[in-house]
């Protein structure tokens, strides 16, 4: 009791080095546990008397209190270097790079489609699809192109197994998106306006033929539709699709068993310096193919063709790909070359549109 002076010194200096909270513990349990320093001390307050044990009850209290005053604070403040240390340790540096070589990039072929589906898609055109193996009756014969037609050997057909026909038929690989109109219009009632994105397949292979390639057909039916909309919505979408707002574009007579009267769509390009330039010049690019349906295609898809009438056109993807992007070779579509889609490809949103343009 003589000495609580030194005693609480001593004491203050151990809480005061604890290094963490188990070392605070022991200082705790050492002082002030069941058989700690003070806690003796205030055991030992039973076997004085009087004045004497009044005032030295007194002066405990007072030293106990402040010991536990020093505890409180000190835990307080190893607490909270606890979570400092912590938070330290379990820091994620999130402003590091993401590893560039795992970039994905949009293929052109997709991105073309994208292209085409969205300014079709603002002029009211919906997508319809159809199968890649396909009947004679979609493919040739209700497109007007009956067995013998000359126009059959045009199209490279593959054929698949001659021995087990449908209707008398082989069965095919589409030839061209063409079927997808004849599906549409026995499916549904005018009036229909369509495009029809998907790949098509022909025996040929060089720097502008591939034997799978894609295509995309359109096709409107409704009671007064006129060449005059043939035209209006063509040039629409061949400004819109290559960026020019004053492209120069011409429809050239042509033929195609499906479409009476028919024509080829070309649009105004130069040559200067073996440099391609879309939009001025004097050379003219064919890129699609078009025409007013044929009232026999109507017929045979149970249409009135006294009723109703309408167009329909064809392109092939890779073609105004490799125009508006200046790819010049088609096979390196399908080689699979990460370096090629990380030069030719698109990052994910970039979607151009009619509206974007407008802006
Ligand atoms: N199907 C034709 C082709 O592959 C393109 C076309 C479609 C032409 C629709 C006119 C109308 O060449």
């Amino acid at each position: 009791m003589d000495d609580l002076d030194k005693l609480k010194a001593d004491v203050l200096a151990q809480v005061a080095g604890a290094a963490d909270l188990a070392a605070l513990e022991a200082v705790r349990i050492d002082v002030l546990g069941r058989n700690g320093r003070v806690t003796q001390l205030l055991k030992g307050l039973g076997q004085m008397d009087g004045e004497a044990r009044k005032t030295a009850g007194q002066a405990l209290n007072v030293l106990k209190n402040e010991i536990g005053a020093a505890l409180d604070a000190r835990k307080a403040v190893l607490e909270e270097s606890a979570i400092d240390s912590r938070l330290a340790a379990e820091k994620i540096d999130i402003s590091l790079p993401a590893r560039p070589s795992r970039t994905g990039k949009i293929h052109p072929i997709s991105q073309t489609i994208d292209e085409v589906i969205s300014i079709f898609g603002e002029m009211g055109f919906t997508v319809a699809e159809g199968p890649d193996i396909e009947e004679d009756w979609f493919n040739f014969t209700a497109l007007n192109i009956p067995p013998e037609h000359p126009a059959r050997q045009n199209h490279d057909t593959f054929y698949l197994d001659a021995n087990s026909p449908k209707d008398g038929a082989p069965l095919l690989l589409r030839t061209h998106t063409s079927p997808v109109q004849i599906r549409t219009m026995q499916n549904t009632k005018p009036p229909l306006r369509i495009i029809v994105p998907g790949r098509t397949f022909r025996c040929d292979h060089d720097a502008t033929h591939s034997p799978m390639f894609h295509q995309v057909e359109g096709l409107v039916i409704d009671e007064a539709t006129h060449m005059g909309h043939l035209k209006g919505c063509l040039i629409d979408f061949c400004r819109a699709f290559f960026g020019v707002d004053d492209l120069p574009v011409r429809f050239r007579p042509s033929y195609f068993p499906f479409t009476e009267p028919s024509a080829e769509v070309d649009i105004g390009c130069s040559f200067a310096d073996g440099t391609l330039k879309i939009g001025a010049g004097d050379r003219w690019l064919e890129i699609l193919g078009s025409g007013m349906v044929n009232p026999k295609v109507l017929e045979n898809c149970g249409i009135d063709s006294t009723k109703y009438q309408g167009f329909a056109f064809g392109m092939g993807i890779e073609r105004i790909s490799m125009l508006k992007y200046g790819i010049p070779d088609l096979r390196t579509f399908y080689e699979s070359d990460v370096r090629w889609l990380n030069h030719y490809g698109f990052a994910a949103l970039d979607v151009p549109s009619l509206i974007a343009k407008a802006r």
